[in-house]
């Protein structure tokens, strides 16, 4: 029988080492379209390859579960290694064993870590943006080194060396968490970089999210702490049987190099000057190096990374004939992508001669760097060539949110290309459709995705912010999880959530928080919900039950302050609040003055937040708890539409919210849907809503039957739109609707503060909007998980006139799920699936009472049908078109 079992971890692409969430397995399996169900599974532990010496087992267990497993055995400890292989049984048998699953786990213990984290004494860093710190260890192996790991973390952002050559990609280890409770550490398989006989281990340590720059003072430094710190352990297991350890302590050598400054806003200044050749490679004479300082770091605050590091994820090489060069000595470039990265140029002048880059997302009409909008971020690199060679240049432990550079020198420029990072995560989805605008929009998106996922979800990639603001993340999740394989991103994010709420239960709307002082706000309703939504969310999409049980506690605790702070009758109120922010009818300089009441929006999401705590106890199996919080949802709701059910019709966003958090009674519910239908009609398709509502909008028409007033919002192309920004020639999506008006001048961005002065918030590169690519996977290509981690998947693709064809893919934990679909003249609808093994899928076919459905050549009723795993086609004559512009419109 063929069935094969590919056997993999829940460890994230470009993590080595288990430890910082449980261990689970998940098999995806490949079988004829024959194949039975799973019925049984068993998997297999051991410390060897060949299974020899069997350390545990699940023995037979009779389910059809298949992702997500618990291994048996013991959890790993600090460094062991383990051989997984699993198989399963079907109506014909056992499948044979899967290829060895090895999983290696990182330092556990406080006490694993033998050094001491150390940093350059008399550091200038805690008082101005100061040299980049280098360290460095000889050290010499008696023999041949047969396996050998590094683990590293640090206080600031470190790159580790080894004989000159980089550990790994990573370009900003160990991410942004909240340092003083979560450290990560990061494992390195180093074996092939050491030799018998002498080795540097060396190391560059920059401010990075540390104790460089956040938010919008210029001074506003050392968040977390004045002292950078690096803490290494390098293990190493020699052919002589020996095993030997380099850990950081006060035998290592510091000194400063060529990066004068490094700082993610304003940038990076190199100084070549100051050049060290051969700094972290043997041979190098540090006498004149300094012994370090050893700084206390506290070991029981370090964890192994979870999430994938950031690392550069694609490169533009530019054409330089192509180039435009406004005046002698300046560059002008453009990546034709907006893009979090750098500029990386090879150039060739004389000693002292200076190169400037500059960065932005979008030109002023006059072709010039539009720099307004990165407000206080310097956002500029800076070069002192040493000689007349041919240089390559790049920064370091920065970087910038643009499409567009200005590079000045006068040294010859032989080469530029632009480097984009991102945390590295592996796409997860696919799409693509006969409207190129619709197309290139999904690429927007999940460009604003890679540009905002670096360590952590944040705003924006370029102004002097760049923060983990929870509202955007919320808004974005659910797509996120869909675009991207994003569950040990969010994972990573949530623990800092919960670690920096407040006793209270208060969420905070920045998360990491930095400082506890930097953005003071707590408790926003639609920022602070994070702490359910996203949870919620991730569960959807991967089926992840021990991040919901970890997360438990601070769910409860979130809805446990919403509760302390109901008034009289019983409702929120009064509080600042974020509201429908950025709504396009709000006066622009105060984007929380929404048409949708406030408080209405507290309310309704204090509901939610109730009911989805209740969702995950249920899962959890905590009764109690889960029907104590569907009665609390469910009061809050009946409050809440006693209170506004008036005001909620005269909005979309009040409709949507209503809608989609079952604040409307159920026999309320199509009557507020046919009021959104009604004020989408009227506006013509005009988007009215803000961050809160436009996730809602098209879900709660789809919900009420209104698929034809969501394709009218969703394909208008005026603004404000979806696509009018990408007509706009918009490469990721922005933070106001009408960031580039359609005359072509940029918004003013400008901002009302409280303090009487004028401030700017004007962004290309938002994803928040973006949350309407979750809506076109679930609605156009019809992909959709029905159960968490698509154990069911519904497939009701829901074709419209103007559209032709639609392809998707999901890469479900099971393995890929595709669509492509197609609509004739005469409304003759064609698909061809493919379903993974171990989804239950359901097609849903876009039928008219006139149609025949053919489902694999085979006549079939007008009425959803189970799909198998395997390929299948399907055909629907007289099919259901979505007309968004009524009966008239042609195809
Ligand atoms: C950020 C937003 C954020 C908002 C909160 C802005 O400055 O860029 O995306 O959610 O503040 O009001």
């Amino acid at each position: 029988m063929s069935v094969r079992l590919h056997l993999v971890s829940n460890l994230a692409d470009g993590v080595l080492a288990a430890g910082g969430e449980p261990l689970r397995l998940s098999w995806k399996v490949a079988a004829g379209p024959g194949a039975s169900r799973q019925d049984a599974y068993e998997i297999h532990a051991s410390r060897s390859p060949s299974f020899d010496d069997l350390l545990a087992t699940t023995g037979v267990v009779e389910a059809d579960r298949q992702i997500l497993v618990t291994p048996p055995g013991e959890p790993l400890a600090s460094r062991e290694v383990r051989f997984y292989r699993a198989r399963i049984r079907t109506a014909e048998g056992w499948s044979d064993w899967s290829e060895p699953l090895a999983v290696e786990a990182g330092l556990l213990r406080p006490s694993d870590w033998v050094g001491s984290a150390i940093t350059l004494p008399h550091d200038a860093g805690a008082r101005e943006q100061s040299p980049v710190i280098l360290l460095r260890k000889t050290f010499s192996l008696p023999a041949e080194p047969v396996r050998a790991r590094l683990h590293v973390t640090s206080y600031g952002v470190h790159r580790v060396r080894l004989n000159g050559k980089p550990v790994s990609e990573n370009l900003l280890d160990p991410g942004w968490t909240s340092y003083r409770r979560r450290l990560l550490a990061i494992t390195h398989d180093v074996t092939s970089l050491l030799r018998k006989g002498e080795n540097v281990l060396a190391a560059m340590l920059g401010d990075g999210w540390y104790r460089g720059r956040l938010g919008g003072n210029p001074k506003g430094r050392c968040w977390y702490g004045d002292q950078l710190a690096l803490l290494a352990q390098l293990e190493v297991e020699l052919a002589d049987g020996q095993t030997m350890t380099v850990p950081t302590d006060d035998t290592w050598r510091v000194g400063t190099g060529e990066v004068r400054r490094a700082d993610l806003y304003d940038g990076c200044h190199v100084d070549l000057r100051h050049r060290q050749p051969g700094w972290d490679a043997p041979g190098f004479d540090d006498s004149t190096w300094q012994r370090p300082l050893l700084v206390h770091l506290d070991t029981a605050t370090i964890e192994p990374q979870i999430a994938s590091p950031v690392r550069p994820i694609q490169t533009f090489p530019l054409d330089l004939a192509q180039t435009k060069r406004p005046r002698p000595g300046l560059l002008r470039v453009d990546a034709g992508q907006n893009v979090a990265g750098f500029v990386r140029l090879t150039v060739e002048g004389t000693a002292g001669q200076t190169v400037t880059v500059r960065h932005a997302e979008v030109l002023e009409p006059d072709g010039s760097l539009h720099l307004r909008s990165l407000r206080t971020a310097k956002a500029t690199d800076t070069y002192v060539l040493a000689d007349d060679h041919p240089t390559v240049l790049e920064p370091v432990f920065t970087f910038h949110g643009f499409r567009y550079a200005e590079v000045e020198t006068d040294a010859t420029v032989h080469a530029v290309e632009v480097v984009a990072i991102s945390s590295a995560l592996t796409p997860r989805s696919e799409f693509s459709c006969s409207d190129p605008t619709v197309t290139r929009l999904h690429e927007n998106v999940r460009w604003s995705q890679r540009d905002n996922f670096v360590a952590v979800p944040t705003d924006c990639p370029q102004r002097d912010e760049r923060l983990g603001w929870t509202g955007d993340a919320q808004a974005f999740a659910s797509t996120a999880c869909t675009l991207f394989d994003s569950r040990a991103f969010w994972s990573s994010w949530l623990r800092d959530l919960a670690l920096d709420q407040e006793p209270d239960g208060g969420v905070a709307s920045v998360v990491p928080n930095y400082g506890r002082t930097g953005v003071k706000a707590y408790g926003r309703a639609g920022w602070a919900d994070a702490a359910t939504i996203v949870p919620w969310a991730v569960y959807e999409s991967y089926a992840d039950a021990d991040l919901l049980r970890r997360q438990l506690p601070s769910m409860v605790a979130w809805v446990g302050y919403l509760e302390a702070r109901r008034r009289r009758d019983d409702l929120l109120g009064g509080e600042e609040q974020y509201g429908d922010w950025l709504d396009p009818d709000a006066p622009s300089d105060r984007p929380s003055l929404a048409k949708v009441d406030a408080d209405f929006l507290a309310n309704a999401f204090f509901a939610h937040s109730a009911q989805l705590v209740a969702r995950t106890a249920h899962v959890l199996g905590e009764t109690d708890l889960a029907a104590r919080h569907a009665a609390l949802g469910d009061e809050v709701a009946a409050a809440t539409w006693q209170k506004w059910a008036d005001h909620i019709p005269t909005t979309q966003t009040g409709c949507a919210v209503a809608i989609c958090f079952d604040i409307a009674p159920a026999d309320q519910r199509q009557a507020v849907g046919d009021a959104l239908a009604r004020l989408v009609r009227e506006g013509d398709g005009r988007i009215a809503t803000g961050f809160l509502g436009t996730p809602l909008v098209l879900p709660a028409l789809t919900a009420t039957g209104h698929v034809d007033e969501a394709y009218l919002m969703l394909l208008r192309r005026e603004t404000p739109s979806w696509l009018y920004q990408v007509e706009q020639g918009a490469t990721t999506v922005w933070e106001r609707w009408d960031a580039i008006r359609p005359d072509g001048t940029i918004h003013d961005g400008r901002m009302a503060r409280a303090d009487g002065r004028t401030g700017t918030m004007l962004s290309f590169n938002h994803y928040a909007y973006g949350a309407v690519m979750d809506w076109i996977y679930r609605t156009v290509a019809g992909i959709a998980p029905a159960a968490p981690g698509y154990a069911e998947a519904r497939l009701e693709p829901r074709p419209v006139v103007g559209i032709s064809w639609a392809r998707a893919a999901v890469e479900t934990p099971y393995g890929r799920l595709a669509v492509r679909w197609s609509v004739g003249g005469d409304a003759s609808f064609e698909a061809e699936y493919d379903i993974p093994y171990g989804v239950r899928a359901t097609f849903v076919p876009p039928a008219t009472t006139g149609s025949s459905v053919l489902v694999d050549g085979e006549p079939s009723a007008a009425e959803p049908t189970t799909l198998s795993h395997g390929h299948h086609q399907v055909q629907v004559t007289r099919a259901r078109l979505a007309r968004p512009r009524g009966t008239s419109a042609r195809h």
